[in-house]
């Protein structure tokens, strides 16, 4: 607890990582990791193998851009480092402890950035806001990454809307946002001129002590995909990880776009 509040304190974040729990929930990923690493390791390996065997992807290898770079766990970082000249990574946190242990790739560029350019304006609003991003569109890219991040994005901004907004928002109202923060990552990274590898969940599933199927979930995703290149489970939090009655485990795909 101490070393997580140590860190809570000497990490560089942002006002909206703060505000919106980014910051307490990389340190808290962090901590789950180390508990977690053996039962993750495949979901990584899928993840960091799906990314390597597409780079030849790229018609150039001059700049790739990681959204949702953070820990770096499912990146292979040392082949980006290697392929293209410059690696940018995207995240709203990336800790120390991160961005120490790949100091010695000189090409890798560590960039602190809210992907949906809304923490902003509706921690100041507190309001429902959707746009579509422009974040580094104006820029010459080889290949995108979106990687574990597009279900993410609504998670902590309908927390905020759900206590703050004024006036108080419906559940289909919230909802309704969500949906829409998805698209829009979509239609974001879509808009590069350049090839994408999307890697997301799909859907979360809730199995019991007999290895049953308790309940099921789907992320905010309802617009149209197309087939995944790629799919795997991911034994996301194995009893008694969350619960002593049953683990968590999630269906990821990989996609290729634009291509
Ligand atoms: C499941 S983790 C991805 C882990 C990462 N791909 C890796 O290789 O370890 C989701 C990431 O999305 C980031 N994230 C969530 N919302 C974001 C936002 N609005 N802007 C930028 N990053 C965000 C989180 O900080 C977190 O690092």
């Amino acid at each position: 607890m101490l070393r997580e509040l140590f860190t809570y304190l000497k990490t560089k974040a942002s006002k909206e990582a703060k505000a919106f729990g980014h910051l307490y929930e990389s340190i808290a990923i962090q901590e789950r990791e180390k508990r977690c690493k053996s039962f993750w390791l495949p979901h990584r390996t899928k993840c960091k193998n799906f990314i390597s065997s597409h780079l030849k992807l790229a018609k150039a290898f001059d700049r790739v851009l990681i959204l949702g770079s953070g820990p770096l766990h499912e990146i292979p970082i040392d082949i980006l480092s290697t392929t293209f000249r410059d690696v940018d990574l995207i995240d709203i946190v990336h800790l120390s402890e991160t961005k120490n242990k790949y100091s010695h790739l000189k090409n890798i560029h560590f960039i602190e950035a809210d992907i949906t350019e809304l923490e902003k304006k509706i921690l100041h609003e507190k309001k429902i806001i959707n746009q579509v991003p422009t974040f580094f569109q104006n820029q010459k890219y080889d290949l995108i990454i979106s990687a574990n991040l597009l279900t993410q994005l609504s998670y902590h901004l309908r927390n905020f809307l759900e206590k703050k907004a004024v006036p108080k928002l419906t559940d289909v109202e919230l909802e309704k946002f969500c949906y829409q923060v998805s698209y829009d990552h979509y239609q974001y990274i879509t808009g590069f001129q350049c090839p994408v590898i999307l890697i997301t969940d799909i859907e979360t599933e809730f199995i019991g002590i007999h290895d049953e199927l308790i309940d099921k979930q789907m992320p905010y995703l309802n617009f149209p995909l197309p087939a995944p290149k790629d799919s795997w489970l991911w034994n996301l939090a194995p009893r008694p990880e969350v619960s002593k009655d049953y683990s968590v485990r999630m269906k990821v795909a990989a996609f290729i776009l634009n291509y």
